[in-house]
């Protein structure tokens, strides 16, 4: 990481503690820090300099973030000098975000997907989604860790290590799984090594890592937010979402990120239909449970006797939102679904394999430089760096078994068809059939459903297992219901108010 020099935090703190105005950066959220920016109790350059500080010292722990920007501070300066002297650009002016390390910047930030591969490589501009963050006055604070290739490698790697970033730990529970492939996002936001994160899915990687991090995550329905400039696996399934520590941030960031770009036109065309006017701001509603039918997939809720207070947890939370005026259908199956949670069988395995080589080279093809130009040369420099890459205890068994494949064939098509019948079949029907506004999981049991589908999740903090380890729950429904999700998911939060910061447990 960078090396940079900074107002010690105690200091920093002290100055602050005897202006008589702390700050209180701990569970900081957006509507705070825009507050004490407003009443000038606290700078961009303060907050960005706490949370360089509170990286440099978590990192050797939590591994969660690969690196620093060396502008960060620069761009605190802009945004605190536009603040006195012009208008406010946008809802994050002033605001550090960190981006998953998929996430191209056109900065002096490398984008590597967590491999050494990707180290020097130079992108052709910035993603879409970054293109906004930036116009929306978001200051670039540096790339989280993430599961190398977002988890699209290797199946012995563990879901949240990268040859860069090394092992992410869970802050709960440090010996815990903290789940990946958006690992860094997850357990920088829940560490508060920063407010605003950004992850990306293509199954599972945004909700899995929310759930076992106490944090909130939303997987957008597919095309809503912009993959252009993010190292791909699918762009049938690929989406960026946010990761934060309340369902308010994670929605305020939502609303900087969604809408049409160019670079990503089909998606983002077709998914554009979906944003509403006046954005998703307005769906905040701490009655926002009333009146909603919402599906228990029992299924995801079903503990061995181990799993008693999660049982009992999940029991009052229903009973929460049945007194807060949703009607809960109880005992929901999705039709199939043991053949959409089996990759193999589900056609999702040989779909992703084609689409990662077709769309991996393609992104690879259009960097500005790059040392690696194929998914070919990848496995090539893999094989020649197998220290660094750990080759021999992980191998690259899914890179190879992409490499074999040769575009969109018969086989792809249909494959890629079985997994729109089976969203047909399961998801659709079943919320037609009982008119339902959202399905409700745990153990971040959905995200295969959404994932084949393209249909949007937000996972949201639940409790605390026994052993202190995070778990959340996930509403998710068809496309385009992020309003839906957003007033479910925002009510029950604040009728539970269940997060609860880290404890750093051995
Ligand atoms: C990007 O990688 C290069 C090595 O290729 C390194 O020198 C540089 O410091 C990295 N950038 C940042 C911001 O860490
Ligand atoms: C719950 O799990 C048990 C044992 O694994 C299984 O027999 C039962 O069918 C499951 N129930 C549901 C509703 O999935
Ligand atoms: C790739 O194809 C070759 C030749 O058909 C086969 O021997 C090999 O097992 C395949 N590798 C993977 C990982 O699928
Ligand atoms: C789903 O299950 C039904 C009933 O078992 C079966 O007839 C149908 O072919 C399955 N659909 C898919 C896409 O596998």
């Amino acid at each position: 990481m960078a090396r940079m020099c900074f107002v010690p935090l105690p200091l920093l703190l002290l100055l602050l503690a005897i202006s008589g105005h702390a700050f209180d950066f701990q569970e900081a959220t957006i509507d705070s820090i825009q507050l004490a920016f407003e009443d000038g109790t606290l700078t961009s350059r303060q907050l960005t300099e706490f949370y360089l500080e509170r990286i440099s010292s978590l990192n050797p722990l939590l591994h969660a973030v690969i690196e620093v920007n060396p502008d960060a501070l620069r761009q605190a300066d802009v945004a605190d000098r536009e603040r006195r002297t012009t208008r406010r650009r946008g809802g994050l002016h002033g605001i550090p975000v960190l981006l998953k390390d998929n996430i191209a910047t056109r900065d002096r930030l490398n984008t590597t997907a967590g491999s050494f591969a990707l180290l020097g490589s130079v992108a052709p501009r910035d993603a879409g989604v970054v293109r906004r963050l930036r116009r929306a006055g978001a200051v670039v604070l540096g790339k989280a860790n993430m599961a190398e290739w977002a988890d699209f490698r290797s199946l012995s790697a563990p879901s949240s290590w990268s040859a860069r970033g090394g092992q992410g730990r869970n802050p709960y529970v440090l010996g815990a799984d903290p789940c990946g492939s958006s690992s860094g996002s997850a357990i920088a936001a829940a560490a508060n090594m920063a407010a605003v994160t950004l992850g990306t899915e293509t199954d599972g990687s945004i909700i899995c890592p929310s759930d076992k991090n106490s944090v909130v995550g939303i997987k957008p329905t597919v095309g809503l937010t912009s993959r252009a400039g993010v190292v791909p696996v699918s762009p049938r399934q690929d989406t960026v979402g946010p990761i934060c520590r309340t369902v308010s941030d994670a929605v305020q960031v939502l609303d900087a990120i969604v809408g049409f770009d160019e670079q990503d036109s089909a998606a983002t065309k077709a998914a554009s239909k979906y944003i509403p006017h006046g954005g998703y701001k307005q769906f905040l509603k701490v009655d926002g449970l009333k009146g909603k039918r919402i599906g228990i997939l029992r299924a995801f809720f079903n503990y061995s006797s181990d799993g008693a207070t999660k049982t009992r947890v999940f029991e009052e939370h229903f009973n929460t939102m049945r007194r807060n005026g949703a009607t809960l259908i109880d005992n929901l199956e999705i039709a199939n679904l043991s053949t959409i949670l089996d990759v193999s069988q589900s056609g999702e395995q040989v779909a992703l394999l084609a689409e990662f080589k077709l769309a991996l080279n393609s992104y690879l093809s259009q960097l500005s430089n790059s040392p690696v130009r194929s998914l070919a040369d990848v496995i090539a420099f893999n094989n020649e760096h197998t220290a660094e890459e750990r080759m021999e205890e992980f191998g690259q068994i899914i890179f190879l078994a992409a490499q074999n494949t040769t575009g969109i064939g018969p086989a792809e098509r249909s494959a890629i068809a079985k997994m729109s019948e089976l969203s047909m079949e399961g998801l659709e029907k079943l919320m037609m059939e009982n008119k339902l506004d959202a399905v409700m999981t745990a153990k971040s049991g959905a995200a295969t459903v959404l994932a084949i589908g393209g249909y949007p999740g937000i996972s949201v903090p639940a409790g605390y297992g026994e052993d202190g380890v995070p778990f959340g729950i996930c509403f998710g429904g068809l496309k385009g219901s992020e309003p839906n999700l957003i007033e479910m998911a925002y009510a029950f939060e604040q009728a539970t108010m269940v997060r609860k910061p880290p404890s750093f447990k051995q």
